[in-house]
C-alpha cells in the first residue's frame, strides 16, 4: 500500500468520498507552503537583478523540488481516486490526466529553478535576470493556479 494510503485513510470506505480530515489538514498545509513558496518566488523575480535575498534563493532551492514531489505524490494517490469516484466527476480521465501533465511540467521546471537559486543563493551572478524572471512567473502563476483548481477538487471530492 503507498505510504500516504497508509498514513491517511479514507473514513468509511463506501465511494470513497468521506475525506478523513487528517487528509484535508495535510493537504491544506502542503497547500500553505506552497502558495507561501509561489509568494516567494515572486518576491524573488521581482528583485531581480540587483536585491536579490541570496538566503531566500537557498531557502526556496532547499524547499521546492520536495515539496512539489510530496504535494503531487499524495494528490495522485489520494486526491485523485476520490475525485474520481465523485458523483460530480463527470470528466475526472481528462481532467486527472490534465492536472497529472500539469506535474510532470512543474516538476521539470522546479529541478531548473532551482538549479539556478542554488547558482544565485551561492554567490554567483546571475546569468540572464531576464530570462530567469521569465521563468520564475512561468511557474508560480500556473502553479497557483493549479492550486487553486485543486483546492475546488479536494472540496469536489469531500462533498461527493
Ligand atoms: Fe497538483
Amino acid at each position: 500500500m503507498p505510504i500516504a494510503a497508509q498514513q491517511f485513510p479514507v473514513v468509511g470506505g463506501g465511494q470513497g468520498r468521506d475525506v478523513s480530515p487528517a487528509i484535508v489538514a495535510h493537504m491544506s498545509v502542503v497547500y500553505a507552503e506552497k502558495a507561501e513558496l509561489c509568494d516567494h518566488l515572486e518576491a524573488i523575480a521581482d528583485s531581480l537583478p540587483d536585491q536579490i535575498d541570496t538566503m531566500l534563493c537557498l531557502r526556496v532551492a532547499g524547499r521546492l523540488v520536495p515539496l512539489m514531489r510530496q504535494a503531487h505524490r499524495f494528490e495522485e494517490e489520494l486526491l485523485f481516486p476520490l475525485f474520481e469516484a465523485s458523483a460530480a466527476a463527470q470528466q475526472a480521465d481528462a481532467t486527472i490526466g490534465r492536472l497529472k501533465s500539469e506535474h510532470v511540467y512543474d516538476e521539470c521546471s522546479a529541478e531548473e529553478i532551482t538549479e539556478e537559486l542554488l547558482h544565485i543563493g551561492h554567490g554567483h551572478p546571475i546569468r540572464n535576470p531576464e530570462a530567469f524572471g521569465f521563468m520564475l512567473r512561468a511557474f508560480f502563476d500556473p502553479v497557483r493556479r493549479h492550486l487553486a483548481f485543486e483546492r475546488e477538487l479536494l472540496l469536489i471530492a469531500r462533498q461527493g
